[in-house]
């Protein structure tokens, strides 16, 4: 039987939100700043949704696909203890990378993200193969603050460097991962040790992927690049801003502390399975400099909650809560 995908709404971005006033005891709305950044990411998404999939290298090109499998392989191969459908909550989700995988292996997935051009094309996809995945179109953070559910696994690929209050978000999932289950992040970019070097090496990475995939905005990125030179910095976010994309890309330059993740899962009960850095490129070439120069870098991990740690929960919260809302 095929069963039809559906959207549903109960936990809509509250427009509140994404006028950036503070709303009530939201961990993005009680900051202003968190709810632009969600606007953002909005907007960047809904934006670039129809060139996502051909032009984003963590969802088209082999070498980063072939990672997300062994990934979910070495997840699945724990889960098989489990004796039923594993739960999986894909945050950020977007178009399906992620999402579409676990469902091709019978699991049971929500997907929440705050683009609904992004969710749409999943839609589309998830019902062309007979699958039909939950669908929430709201913000992580909303969602993690609302929901009352524990999945098996929960899991974000290139979706943490775009949360401004990521090491909030990454502690309040891991308190909703099942003991026994599995937390799962990948494609971020990690701190760069120098970061003007990055930054360059970046620069040129984005130009090269343009011309192979997305031509017809080279002219348009180089104008905004140079629109972007003679804005002035904005205080608060203290950056240039000139489209949604500035902001959305929250720390794609400034990197996620990945050693901060691991500690705030190993705080949470988890035990860490693996935990890597690799060299990124959205090109061949580039990757193949990066193999050498390590200019930028990915990482990824997989961790898994002990099964004591239901009784840990409540302490290991208040041990942790001092942690910076924002990195
Ligand atoms: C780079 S895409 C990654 C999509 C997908 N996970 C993948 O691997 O291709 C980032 C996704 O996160 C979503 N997103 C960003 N910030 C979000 C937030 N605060 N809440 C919900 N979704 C968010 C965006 O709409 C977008 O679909």
């Amino acid at each position: 039987m095929t069963n039809v995908p559906s959207i549903v709404k109960p936990k809509r971005v509250p427009r509140e939100e994404l006028h950036g006033k503070p709303g009530k005891e939201d961990p993005a709305t009680v900051d202003s700043a968190g709810a632009l950044v969600v606007a953002a990411n909005r907007e960047f998404f809904d934006q670039i949704a129809n060139k996502y999939d051909r032009y984003e290298s963590c969802a088209t090109d082999v070498y980063l696909q072939n990672i997300l499998e062994k990934d979910l392989d070495t997840i699945q191969a724990r889960l098989s203890t489990l004796g039923r459908t594993p739960d999986c909550l894909d945050c950020g989700g977007g178009s399906g990378n992620l999402a579409l995988k676990m469902l091709a292996r019978g699991w049971t997935v929500t997907v929440v993200d705050v683009s609904g051009a992004m969710l749409a094309l999943l839609s589309e996809k998830a019902r062309s193969r007979g699958h039909s995945p939950r669908l929430v179109h709201s913000s992580i953070e909303s969602f993690l603050r609302e929901a009352r559910q524990v999945f098996d696994v929960i899991a974000f690929t290139s979706v943490l460097h775009h949360l401004y209050s990521c090491t909030s978000v990454v502690r309040q999932a891991a308190t909703m991962v099942r003991p026994g289950g599995f937390f799962y992040s990948n494609y971020d970019p990690v701190v760069p040790k120098r970061p003007s070097l990055t930054r360059a090496f970046d620069a040129m990475d984005i130009l090269f992927a343009k011309v192979k995939f997305d031509v017809s905005d080279v002219i348009p990125g180089i104008t905004r690049r140079l629109k972007k030179a003679f804005t002035r910095r904005d205080s608060n976010f203290r950056r240039r801003l000139v489209t949604a994309g500035d902001l959305a890309e929250y720390r794609a330059h400034a990197g996620v502390e990945d050693a901060e993740v691991v500690r705030i899962l190993q705080l949470e009960g988890f035990g860490i399975i693996e935990h890597a850095r690799y060299p990124a490129g959205r090109t061949k070439a580039i990757r193949f400099l990066n193999e050498r120069f390590r200019l930028l870098e990915y990482f990824k991990v997989i961790a898994g909650r002990n099964h004591e740690s239901i009784a840990t929960t409540k302490a290991s919260q208040t041990r942790t809560s001092p942690v910076a809302a924002s990195q």
